[in-house]
């Protein structure tokens, strides 16, 4: 997780690594801190709580006498090991070397044993590296190598950039399974290197970027009038490589503070671009590919495992391909059968989450055709891709995923949709009818103000939130709960509403409130019954339905009605495909950020969460 960035450069490089943090704040923001080498030596600041605290903290203790610094490290954390504290924040150092790290060190008990006399500052993993390089360069070795040599210590992930005071004009990284470019500055910065774990951070300042691979090392070094970078590999023999230009398309992420509306506005608009590219046969290829195949399978984590979940109910129903959507943390380590014609499909917005990362990489050592549906192009899964299902959402700034997930959702439509032309499918025109509808279903949803004020006010007065779905609606229901988790951190839960009474109806009672996605189809009877048994046990309920399912509620219920124990949100009517967009917008999204607000949180940035999961 953690979001690392450094800079090194002939200009003032303050304001640049605080604003290159901040860009990275998505990936772990519970402390944060920078180190810079510079005339004056090794300074280092680090503060619990967001990048402004650290501005604050930098600016007094520093009196700006390191406007000269001319190499900066800085870290985002997101706390694994050690509580949140300023001792456990990033950069780790013993006053001579100094380092932030993405990843964890796992045998970092046996590298604390290697010094039984040190005091150790920290309760990190990452701090148990410090020592090795120190020592060996107190042996004369060469900054480089000594962290060459003291990495052959070291089990586990990392993306590391390392600094030292005895080599005041050098930056080394250093990757191993977590993601690190290096990119070389444009314009002002044109002499000056950057080096992140994720590109876009550096988008402002550089022209072209070069990423590392596992096992690589690269040091910058700060010369008078330029800086020069080299790349090396494990065993420290120099590497060619190739610089790649640097094109990102940015999202003025630096400023605003509500990212989520602003990206749960956006998914009219970016589902009917999806729908245009389906229209330029983006997606005619797949039909054909799919149609053959004897299997297919999601597999992702959070929010995109449920999405996955949806394409699962929507390609066995209506393609009779047996589909399966699966979690990634639980795919790899059970040692999955994966028959040969099969496709799996890995989802992750991110394209850096570890675990889908790992499944992706058990799937393909296994031979079986595999296909990656991401939104960040140049993440490390779109990279290992075979094949490529790209999002196309623009960068998702808040941390919880909402056009994602729509994007997911319309990405996986569009294979239906071209699986069903290859098959002659009769259901196919009425599916893609109902399909062109989402964008307009949507922005109906969107602009129903005051009925989802009404639904969040019942929502935020709840012990605990159980969200019922049958159908296509269950996953929705445990998206719903997801979101409604991160976002207030309300206890809730999603279930399958036929699954209620074998158990979960025995938390019932006045303080808990159902959300019941109703949509009026075949499964609506059912799920008023089903109502109806929360109801008898004094469960509070807020129906999600549209006219002809408000029209039945109002007959059957009309007592509780009146009594305010049931309420109703209307949504629009729904086909087969867009019932997952509309109930997926209206009851996960909307419901969950409204219930947010209400309740004082920042939505962009829950608290414990980060943007890319990039632990097991
Ligand atoms: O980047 P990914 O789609 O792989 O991320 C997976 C989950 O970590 C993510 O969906 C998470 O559950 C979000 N916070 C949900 O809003």
């Amino acid at each position: 997780m953690c979001g690392i960035f450094g800079v090194v450069s002939d200009l003032p490089l303050v304001d640049v690594l605080l604003k290159g943090l901040k860009r990275l704040e998505y990936r772990g923001y519970d402390s944060a801190g920078v180190a810079l080498e510079g005339a004056h030596g090794l300074f280092l600041e680090r503060t619990v709580g967001r990048i402004e605290s650290l501005r604050s903290a930098l600016e007094e203790a520093s009196r700006g006498i390191f406007q000269d610094a001319s190499i900066g490290i800085a870290h985002s954390r997101w706390a694994t090991h050690g509580a949140v504290t300023e001792a456990n924040a990033h950069p780790q150092s013993d006053g001579e070397t100094a380092l932030v790290h993405n990843g964890i060190f796992e045998n970092h008990t046996e590298l604390r044993a290697f010094f039984p006399q040190k005091k150790w500052e920290s309760e990190t993993d990452t701090e148990t590296l410090i020592p090795f390089i120190s020592e060996k360069i107190r042996q004369r070795r060469a900054f480089l190598t000594a962290v060459r040599e003291s990495l052959d210590m070291v089990r586990g992930g990392y993306a590391l950039l390392i600094i030292n005071k005895n080599f005041p004009q050098q930056l080394i990284v250093a990757k191993n399974g977590n993601p690190v470019t290096v990119g070389r500055g444009k314009g002002a910065f044109s002499k000056s290197f950057f080096v992140s774990s994720d590109c876009a951070a550096m988008a402002p300042w550089i022209g072209e970027k070069a990423d590392l691979e596992d096992g690589e090392l690269c040091l910058i070094q700060k010369g008078p009038t330029e800086s020069k970078c080299s790349f090396f590999d494990s065993r420290g023999v120099p590497l060619a490589k190739d610089w790649e230009p640097f094109v990102f398309a940015d999202n003025d992420c630096d400023e605003t503070d509500d990212f989520a509306l602003k990206e749960i506005h956006e998914q009219p608009g970016l589902i009917k671009e999806r729908i245009a590219a389906f229209d330029q046969g983006a997606f005619a290829n797949w039909g054909a590919r799919l149609a053959a195949k004897d299997a297919l399978n999601f597999v992702g984590c959070g929010t995109s495992f449920y999405a996955g979940l949806v394409g699962a109910y929507w390609f066995e129903k209506w393609a009779r391909l047996s589909t399966h959507a699966e979690i990634a943390s639980e795919f790899r380590y059970r040692c999955p059968v994966l028959p040969p014609k099969s496709l799996y499909v890995f989802l992750s917005q991110s394209g850096e989450t570890l675990d889908t990362l790992k499944a992706l990489e058990y799937a393909t050592k296994h031979a079986v055709e595999t296909a990656v549906m991401t939104n960040v192009l140049h993440s490390t899964m779109a990279k290992k891709a075979k094949d490529l299902l790209p999002l196309h959402a623009g960068p998702e700034m808040s941390v919880i995923s909402t056009k994602a997930f729509t994007a997911q959702l319309a990405v996986t439509a569009c294979l239906l949709l071209e699986t069903l032309a290859v098959q002659g499918s009769a259901h196919r025109s009425a599916l893609e009818a109902d399909f062109r509808n989402v964008p307009a279903l949507l922005r109906t949803v969107l602009s129903n103000g005051d009925a989802m004020n009404a639904a969040a006010e019942v929502l935020a007065t709840a012990s605990a939130v159980i969200f019922l779905g049958r159908g296509l609606c269950y996953p929705i229901a445990l998206e719903g709960a997801l979101k409604l988790k991160e976002t207030s951190y309300l206890f809730a839960e999603g279930y399958p509403t036929g699954e209620m009474k074998h158990g979960p109806i025995a938390l019932m009672d006045a303080s808990v409130v159902s959300v019941v996605l109703a949509p009026f189809d075949d499964l609506f009877e059912k799920t008023l019954s089903n109502t109806q048994e929360i109801m008898a046990r004094g469960g509070r309920v807020l129906f999600l339905t549209d006219t002809q399912g408000q029209e039945k509620i109002q007959k059957q219920l009309c007592e509780a009605m009146a009594a305010g124990t049931v309420k109703i949100f209307l949504v629009p009517p729904t086909g087969e495909l867009s019932k997952a967009f509309v109930y997926g917008v209206a009851a996960a999204q909307i419901v969950s950020y409204k219930t947010a607000k209400l309740k004082g949180r920042n939505v962009d940035r829950p608290r414990n969460l980060a943007k890319a999961v990039t632990v097991e």
